[in-house]
């Protein structure tokens, strides 16, 4: 049993794999934490509760836990904890005053579904238990309800919160977060992933201070700037050894992420819909949901918790027909033509891709409405005649005839101030009445919280992907929001707008791919500006960043690996000097550093000289034979190039008889060191592997206590990878 509940002591103690969850209900109805962290047999857990001889502070009611001091579950605000509440309601009468007390609970096997929300999932109820605590505030007749589920073969425990109105008063909802957790020690370092256009997911790690400490996106999406993910590590936490505890929302919105340290050295983190320009106006009979929180114990250092987000998300958070299956390789024509180009020269850059190996032809932006530049036609989702006279029908029927497959590029949440869509329509975008329309890339958000827009554009994409031959699709968002407002909304409900936005994205989003259940999705924002789970449950890859020079991608791939499998890791080789950072490194590198994840290319491979075109062929027909180990296998993160010059990931299946190892090296070094070991990891012991294209055989156990020899490398941004299959 995964729950287990103690009528005696009113307690739940939550076992996933690996970890233990234990929450209590107090004689005086209050809900508290007592413990999270390596998995532990039923125990006297009340130890843990903090009864102090001596407290200046607000006074405990009735059962001598000082408020102050209490590890609440769900924690309020106005009854003397000071630290952040986990929510806020306004009442009728202006107080934000609200007591939640326990009334009752209920424990099933499965996990119900997150109705109008992307969350994890189950495919058979025996895969996971649910726990689902009632909290009710008498005065105002709200029920708050807490949803667990703890799932027998991850680590991992979800947690949302339902909110019901079933008084009859208005209530708004000022704060609603999915998670909060009170630690008993400030002991802790907090690591999340930062960044910027061309340059997201860093890693950043920082010792608690005192105070609070604050993740968030206040953009409209989950953004490039703070990836919805952060955890905290024991302070002798490593890649491979000590306690981690990750937190990783399913939303692809605003957000926020929070860790405060108390005056008791006690700390407090909280996540969920940033509160920032929020409310929700919770009308009687009515009830509000908040997305799910992914929290992934390990007390193996971050390695594993990344490899137990990766198994979960690869297997119950992705779904549809693409999540077993192999990924095709592409060539998309983004940086090889930009908006310049017709029929003839896709179709050259196609026929280029088949003699090479590829898989699936990618046609980016620019093929619709008049576009030539990014200053109009977003909206106008109708081929543009002049760049492909015989439409996108018969493009994709001459792609699919040289063996490849096609797919079809799209920026379906915008509008262009230049477009049909928009002359006809001023109205649908996000806007505030008479104030200035801020335009990003010359283009506007279009309000997705109104459901007459997002049937609108349901109908255009999917007229386009049912008239022409398109089985991948890029869904491309390149824009944050700005005067958040919506002109369908009464003035109580405008705070709602940007979180009804997000709701509408999900629905469109679960319309199309449900239409179209061929085709297979990859999401992007300007690159990687919503690479996060919400995206992830529709849109089985994630295009990275738009940075695809070699070195500045394995940052950008090191730290999205932290929580994302490298199976969603959309990776391309393009031009040098890189577009991006002027750069030029090895075609060996480029390849080398993009088949750590989701394989394409993105160049102009008709201007490729004979001996490039060699090594992209080889790569093509390499990378299919290694792709499985990449894109379903358990990934080892050796080296981090957070750290100095070097990095080196390894791949292995999940039964052990096949490994990927790769290592790149940024700067030449001097004269160094004669022989350079790289220890392995992930390796089975008491298996021997070959290293592919040697006679060498090698133990598991020697692979990973002395290492591979690394060879001479001369020359910057230099890499070597090893292929080992168990003999
Ligand atoms: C931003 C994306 O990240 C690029 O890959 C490309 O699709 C452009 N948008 C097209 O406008």
């Amino acid at each position: 049993m995964s729950i287990l509940y103690n009528p005696q002591e009113n307690t739940f103690h939550l076992k996933a794999k690996g970890t233990s969850y234990v929450l209590k209900v107090l004689k005086n109805g209050y809900l508290a934490h007592l413990y999270w962290g390596k998995g532990v047999r039923n125990s006297n857990f009340e130890y843990y509760l903090n009864k102090p001889s001596f407290f200046i502070g607000s006074n405990a009611q009735n059962d001598n836990i000082p408020p102050d001091i209490l590890s609440h579950e769900y924690p309020s605000y106005g009854t003397g904890d000071f630290r952040h509440p986990a929510y806020q309601i306004q009442l009728e009468n202006g107080s934000t005053i609200t007591d939640l007390k326990y009334r009752t609970h209920r424990i099933f096997s499965g996990k119900p579904k997150l109705e109008g929300y992307p969350a994890t999932y189950i495919e058979q109820d025996d895969e996971a238990e649910t726990l689902e605590i009632e909290l009710f505030d008498s005065l105002i007749d709200l029920t708050v309800i807490l949803s667990y589920t703890v799932f027998n073969n991850f680590s991992a425990i979800t947690r949302s919160v339902r909110l019901i109105n079933e008084g009859n008063q208005d209530l708004k909802i000022l704060k609603a977060l999915s998670v909060s957790v009170d630690f008993p020690s400030c002991n802790y370092d907090l690591l999340h992933l930062h960044g910027a256009w061309s340059r997201e997911r860093h890693m950043e790690r920082q010792s608690l201070n005192h105070g609070s400490q604050i993740v968030e996106s206040r953009r409209g999406a989950s953004s490039h700037q703070h990836n919805p993910f952060i955890a905290l590590l024991d302070k002798d936490a490593g890649e491979n050894s000590g306690e981690v505890y990750g937190f990783n929302l399913v939303y692809s919105g605003s957000f926020i992420a929070q860790v405060e340290v108390d005056h008791y050295d006690t700390t407090r983190v909280s996540m969920g819909i940033n509160p920032f320009d929020f409310s929700w106006k919770l009308e009687p009979g009515s009830s509000f949901q908040t997305p799910e929180v992914v929290m992934v114990y390990s007390d193996s250092g971050l390695g594993e918790m990344s490899r137990e987000y990766h198994r979960l998300y690869r297997t119950r958070l992705c779904r549809g027909k693409y999540r077993d299956s192999i990924r095709p390789v592409l060539i998309n024509n983004w940086e090889a033509t930009y908006f310049d180009f017709d029929a003839e020269k896709l179709l050259e850059i196609a026929r280029e891709g088949a003699k090479l190996g590829l898989e699936l032809f990618v046609l980016d932006d620019g093929w619709f409405g008049k576009r030539d530049s990014d200053n109009c036609s977003l909206g106008d989702w109708f081929v543009n005649k002049r760049k492909l006279p015989a439409g996108l029908s018969d493009l994709g029927e001459k792609v699919n005839k040289l063996g490849l497959k096609f797919g079809l590029w799209f920026e379906p949440e915008m509008v262009s101030p230049d477009s049909d869509l928009y002359r006809a329509h001023p109205d649908w975008c996000i806007h505030v009445p008479n104030r200035h329309r801020t335009e990003a890339r010359n283009q506007l958000v279009l309000d997705y919280s109104r459901k007459e827009v997002c049937d609108a554009i349901i109908e255009m994409v999917s007229n386009i992907l049912s008239t022409a031959p398109i089985s991948y699709v890029k869904w491309d968002m390149n824009r944050n929001m700005t005067e958040i407002g919506s002109a369908a909304l009464p003035p109580d409900r405008q705070r709602e707008t940007a979180h009804r936005y997000m709701l509408g994205l999900y629905r469109v989003l679960e319309e199309i791919t449900s239409r179209f259940p061929d085709v297979l999705f990859e999401g992007c924002s300007a690159g990687g500006g919503r690479f996060d789970p919400g995206i992830l449950y529709y849109m089985p890859q994630i295009w990275t960043s738009d940075d695809t020079d070699a070195v500045e991608r394995l940052k950008i791939q090191h730290g999205t690996s932290i929580v994302y499998p490298p199976i969603t890791i959309g990776a391309h080789v393009s031009a040098v000097p890189n577009h991006q950072v002027h750069r030029i490194t090895p075609m060996e590198t480029r390849g080398h550093a993009a088949m750590c994840g989701n394989f394409g290319y993105e160049l102009d491979l008709t201007k490729l000289d004979y001996m490039d075109k060699g090594i992209v062929k080889n790569q093509v027909e390499y990378y299919k034979e290694i792709r499985h180990i990449i894109q379903f296998g358990d990934m080892y993160r050796l080296i981090s190039p957070f750290e100095g010059n070097e990095t080196a990931w390894l791949y292995v299946t999940e039964d052990k008889t096949e490994a990927y190892v790769a290592f790149f090296r940024v700067l030449a070094q001097p004269n160094g060191p004669h022989t350079k070991l790289l220890r392995l990891n992930g390796l089975d012991p008491d298996k021997n592997y070959q290293i592919i294209g040697t006679d060498l055989i090698m133990g598991g156990d020697v692979l990973m206590s002395a290492g591979l020899k690394i060879p001479e490398l001369t020359g910057d941004f230099k890499s070597v990878t090893w292929r080992l299959k168990a003999v």
